[in-house]
């Protein structure tokens, strides 16, 4: 695996990624959507980075499932990778153990707020995309795995707290389910790393709690990103000798 996409929400929390892998600008990457790209080699892997860019209307990042559907798509079409990593940030349970600033390696990736109980509907709301490479990675690394949760709103509904709870460890976010179906109709498998910014049960509010946090987990998760790439270009290497 040579050719490695990254798709990121916010501009926050790629900025020390672009930084620490020396990515530049890529001015070839011509989109109708706000994304924006990025390029550059990190020991002999060709990486790109696509963040889904700023709403010009709002003034903001564009976060969320529909402006992730884009992005990855673009990004996929563009830059044709071997692997996509969604790297960002999330919210997590004390209660089950996360602490701010953790992070984790998803093991399954699903949607919890598209409930169509409706026959085979059900399923497909959830999505449900298990990442057996991801867990391979996270075992190599001594990164502990959750199960990334995906919907399209920061608090949380009594409704969404009791599905988010069935899960083991939760990492809830906005866009990895989004990303995991493009990347399923690609057929390019998909690693998400998400470090945490807020825990839901820990008695903040959920937005003050994730500017507050934003700029430590972006630093943590920057550095499992590091980690993840060594490793990539560790494996490469020794597919070559
Ligand atoms: N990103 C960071 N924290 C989050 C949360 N609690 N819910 C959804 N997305 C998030």
């Amino acid at each position: 695996m040579k050719k490695i996409t990254l798709v990121m929400a916010m501009s926050q929390e790629a900025t020390p990624i672009i930084g620490q892998l020396a990515l530049r600008a890529c001015n070839d990457f011509v989109s109708r959507t706000p994304a924006r790209a990025f390029s550059g080699q990190y020991k002999g892997l060709e990486i790109s980075l696509v963040i889904n860019g700023t709403d010009l209307t709002h003034n903001v990042e564009c976060v969320g499932t529909q402006p992730a559907t884009l992005a990855a798509y673009e990004a996929l079409n563009h830059f044709q990778p071997d692997l996509l990593i969604n790297a960002g940030t999330c919210g997590a349970f004390a209660e089950k153990g996360s602490k701010i600033g953790d992070v984790y390696i998803g093991e399954r990736i699903r949607f919890f707020d598209r409930r169509i109980p409706m026959g085979d509907y059900e399923a497909y709301g959830h999505g449900n995309y298990p990442c057996p490479l991801a867990v391979d990675l996270a075992r190599q690394l001594d990164i502990p795995t959750a199960v990334v949760c995906t919907g399209n709103a920061l608090d949380m509904s009594p409704t969404d707290e009791a599905i988010l709870k069935q899960e083991p460890v939760v990492n809830k976010e906005m866009e990895a389910a989004a990303i995991a179906w493009v990347a399923s109709l690609w057929n390019v498998p998909l690693i998400a790393i998400k470090s945490v910014t807020d825990l839901m049960d820990g008695g903040q509010t959920t937005s003050e709690e994730f500017l507050q946090n934003l700029c430590f987990a972006s630093q943590n998760l920057n550095e499992a990103v590091v980690q993840v790439m060594d490793c990539l270009a560790e494996k490469l290497q020794l597919s070559f000798s």
